[in-house]
């Protein structure tokens, strides 16, 4: 049974009434149909994709190419889901105007629902722009990965009074410029509570604990697929990868074995033609 899909008014409802939305990343169709069927609030089509699908060591190559080819797959397999663009390294940084021409592409090549971006104050003038645009914009703050070399690696942010402070006026600055939400990542869980009061807008959290208005995760994390780091605010729900190479296995066994396939997979002739055929390659 199709659902409807979540509104920004929907979203800020579930906050206000102490409700929890809960969403996860999806990069491809078939992860989006079932992310649809398990009923999340929203999906997020993430740069981690460059990690998850491609294999980069961090999301720094990802182009926007990519980004939409992705969303366009998510768009596919969840048409009732509020779906968020991620928008990629320098996409967004060089010019105001990249910035919304970038965003826009989201929308009118993948039927975004909105997009999101990383950093706090200093790309504000883009959140602006991109709303002033009439597109729904979401802020990154805390650990953003796009720019780890600067904050010495993917680390916790916000762990002193002195830069939980920062953290907490980039989140101040990017609801005065206009995003619909804020996604906290890697802070202490007393940072992002701070900063939920602080705000009207909904602000969710990836690994920055339980006092904000939402949960996201990786969906390649939470399936057990991604095996080159597992952050520490991670919990595995599966072991898929494992279960994965677990398959795969058995087929290859069978396979060499002669154990598959069996009749069970093979398509029959039609009566009586196989005699026909020998008799024909006999001639
Ligand atoms: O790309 C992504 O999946 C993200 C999360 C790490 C928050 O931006």
């Amino acid at each position: 049974m199709s659902k409807n899909k979540m509104t920004r008014f929907d979203l800020l409802k579930l906050k206000r009434d102490g409700q929890k939305a809960v969403w996860i990343t999806a990069y491809d169709y078939w992860t989006a149909t079932f992310a649809e069927q398990a009923g999340m609030d929203m999906l997020l089509v993430g740069d981690s994709l460059g990690m998850c699908i491609y294999g980069y060591s961090g999301t720094i190559p990802v182009t926007m190419d990519q980004c939409i080819w992705h969303s366009e797959a998510v768009r596919r397999g969840a048409p009732n889901t509020f779906v968020i663009g991620d928008m990629p390294f320098l996409s967004y940084q060089v010019s105001v105007e990249e910035a919304v021409r970038n965003a826009g592409r989201f929308h009118k090549e993948a039927a975004v629902d909105a997009i999101k971006l990383e950093g706090g104050r200093r790309v504000c003038s883009q959140i602006q722009a991109i709303a002033d645009g009439g597109m729904l914009v979401m802020g990154h703050i805390g650990l953003t990965p796009q720019s780890s070399g600067q904050q010495g690696g993917f680390k916790a942010q916000g762990r002193t009074a002195e830069t939980a402070r920062g953290v907490i006026e980039d989140a101040m600055a990017i609801e005065a410029a206009g995003a619909f939400a804020l996604l906290v990542e890697a802070v202490p869980p007393e940072v992002c509570g701070i900063i939920r009061e602080k705000l009207g807008i909904p602000v969710y959290s990836i690994g920055a604990g339980w006092e904000a208005d939402g949960q996201l995760m990786i969906c390649s994390d939470v399936l057990g697929i991604f095996q080159a780091f597992t952050p520490k605010f991670v919990k595995k729900y599966e072991s898929l990868g494992q279960k994965t190479v677990h398959a795969f296995q058995q087929y290859a066994q069978e396979a060499r074995n002669g154990q598959f396939p069996t009749e069970e997979h093979a398509y029959k002739m039609v009566e009586g033609e196989l005699s026909k055929l020998k008799n024909m390659l006999s001639e």
